[in-house]
């Protein structure tokens, strides 16, 4: 059980740079944490899951982000796009190695 912060928990973490210390470990392993983290925190706001200049053109780069399949890939035009990398069907793995994309990408 993941639980709440005791107040001393808390406390340290709020000291200055040389005393602190970060959250409980339990905070960084524990399954209900981590799918908070990823829920209610990296799925609602931006991040980084790598480089434009990594996807070159007509590519796609599989990436997997907090057990999430995303698929990084850039259109015709050059432009940089991200999509689930699992098709709507069963959910299987469209694009497993990076590699060129021509035409549409379709469940293997
Ligand atoms: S498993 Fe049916 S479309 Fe992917």
């Amino acid at each position: 059980m993941l639980g709440t912060l005791s107040a001393d928990e808390l406390a340290v973490t709020d000291r200055d740079i040389v005393g602190a210390r970060g959250l409980p470990s339990r905070y960084y392993s524990e399954p209900r944490a981590v799918a908070y983290g990823r829920d209610q925190v990296l799925a609602t706001s931006g991040m980084c899951i790598g480089f434009a200049s990594d996807v070159a053109r007509q590519q796609a780069v599989p990436v997997e982000v907090i057990d999430l399949p995303l698929l990084l890939t850039t259109d015709a035009h050059g432009e940089l796009r991200v999509f689930h990398n699992v098709c709507r069907h069963r959910g299987h793995v469209l694009v497993a190695k990076p590699g060129r994309i021509t035409g549409a990408i379709r469940c293997p």
